[in-house]
């Protein structure tokens, strides 16, 4: 059955079987690789997208209960200003190691910073929890988070400040 899939502010057509996982439409079908397959069984995060602004498990959840839903995947997470602030974030603390699960991670941190702008430690561990990293990159995690909450100054603009 074909499918219209409103993501990334795109309309994009999907002809797959209604129970076909999120997951692989985006992957297989759409050529989106940047969700990742981790446990398959909503254990790992690897492959959170958004679902009207919410965290999903895009690997167990089939296209049908998609409807007319707004999807976010990590390529449209620069389509915000806070996401923005997260891709920089990400980059100049070197959050990823091997990378493989830092799209979810993302995904799941910009859920959480627009919910909680400016996130405890339990809140984040609370957030994050879900998404879990074989690499153990939790601390820089932790510090990016903090640090697009604006509890630390970011790198660049504390440069720009002492050249301005
Ligand atoms: S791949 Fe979906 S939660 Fe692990
Ligand atoms: S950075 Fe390697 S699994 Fe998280």
């Amino acid at each position: 059955m074909a499918y219209q899939l409103k993501i990334n502010g795109q309309q994009l057509q999907a002809d797959v079987d209604a129970d076909t996982p999120l997951l692989w439409v985006l992957r297989d079908t759409l050529d989106m690789k940047g969700t990742k397959f981790g446990c398959g069984m909503s254990l790992c995060g690897a492959c959170t997208v958004h679902l009207n602004g919410n965290p999903i498990r895009s690997c167990v959840t089939p296209v049908a209960a998609v409807g007319d839903g707004a999807v976010t995947t990590v390529e449209g997470i620069g389509d915000d200003e806070l996401g923005q602030r997260i891709q920089r974030t990400w980059k100049s603390l070197d959050v990823p190691q091997c990378g493989y699960c830092q799209a979810g991670q993302m995904m799941s941190a910009l859920a959480l910073l627009r919910q909680h702008p400016k996130p405890t430690d339990e809140q984040i561990d609370i957030g994050m929890g879900m998404n879990l990293c074989r690499c153990s990159t939790y601390l820089r995690i932790r510090q990016a988070i903090h640090q697009v909450a604006g509890e630390l100054a970011p790198a660049k603009e504390s440069e720009d400040a002492a050249h301005s």
